[in-house]
């Protein structure tokens, strides 16, 4: 038996840069997709797991997160009044999702960096790491198809997918040997390659399992790629001395951090809603029809003729 995987580390330190001005006061792991931060789907996904201890990786102007997991109760007492118990037990319930530890990373060296600070509070044991802004939506949650993966196996195992190739520039590559179906042995990993340079087509997305003698690596890992201590490094490094697998991960992958994914998660998240899919649904609908209809007669107009 290898021993539980009890943990999750959260780095939630990064500043948001591709949402400004939005997250100039607010971090990224707080904007709504629809009526929850986008933080509370990923811890929700932890507990899903199995995972009991939560690990956050925060720096300044992230208070909001810590607050948003905590009871308040001035407000509980609001809604107790107004007899708004639905509301209220929503509440309870994220107050109580999981035991949660905030750690602060006072400067932003990378996202390796960001989990070696999690060394004490996670020690001697295997973990899991999830990025705060990454949302999925599958049949089966992320970390839970990563966790089954490690209940077999044992070791290391990162979560990918596949991205087109106008993208590989912007993830950690995965070069492997497949295994199983969907399952790959790591044989190397390069930070945000330039296309030329990229392995395959299979990137790093935001969530893992990994072992505590990563740390060892991680205490010495040199900066990398944008001068910031790299995970993916650090892993590679790993992967030099024991096996490292990477899963093909199943569901769709919404980037929160960038304002395409999330416009995608929230139009998702919205139709799956039952109070709110139906008039959504028509709405998007409707939209779409007027939209094509406009941009058909903008061509029309485009393509007359110039008068002589
Ligand atoms: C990080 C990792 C990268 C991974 C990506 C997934 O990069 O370093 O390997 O592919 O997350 O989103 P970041 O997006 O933080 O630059």
């Amino acid at each position: 038996m290898h021993p539980t995987v009890r943990k999750a580390v959260f780095p939630l330190a990064g500043h948001g840069t591709r949402f400004l001005p939005m997250t100039k006061s607010s971090p990224k792991e707080m904007l709504p997709v629809i009526d929850k931060p986008v933080v509370q789907y990923v811890v929700e996904e932890a507990v899903e797991a199995g995972i009991e201890q939560m690990v956050m990786v925060t720096g300044r102007g992230k208070r909001a997160i810590e607050d948003h997991f905590d009871i308040s109760y001035e407000l509980e007492d609001v809604l107790k009044k107004k007899n708004k118990h639905a509301l209220l037990s929503e509440l309870q319930r994220i107050s109580n999702l999981a035991q949660i530890l905030y750690l602060r990373q006072k400067e932003a060296l990378g996202l390796g960096h960001a989990v070696l600070c999690a060394e004490l509070a996670v020690g001697d044991e295997p973990f899991a790491v999830a990025l705060g802004d990454e949302i999925l939506d599958g049949p089966k949650s992320g970390l839970s198809q990563l966790m089954e993966a490690y209940r077999k196996l044992g070791s290391p195992i990162i979560g990918m997918q596949r991205v087109p190739l106008s993208e590989v520039s912007h993830y950690g590559i995965v070069a492997g040997t497949e295994i199983r179906k969907g399952l790959f042995r790591v044989d190397r990993l390069v930070e945000k390659p330039r296309l030329e340079d990229a392995p395959s087509d299979f990137a790093i997305i935001g969530r893992y399992i990994l072992t505590p003698d990563l740390f060892e690596v991680l205490r010495t890992q040199p900066p990398g790629v944008g001068g910031e201590i790299q995970l993916t490094d650090a892993l590679n490094t790993l992967a030099e001395r024991r096996p490292v697998y990477a899963l093909e991960i199943e569901g769709d992958r919404f980037d929160t951090g960038d304002k395409m994914g999330f416009l995608k998660a929230t139009v998702r998240f919205a139709l799956k809603r039952p109070d709110l899919s139906l008039e959504f649904f028509h709405f998007l609908r409707e939209t779409l029809e007027r939209e094509t209809q406009r941009q058909s007669s903008e061509g029309a107009h485009a393509i007359r003729p110039l008068k002589g």
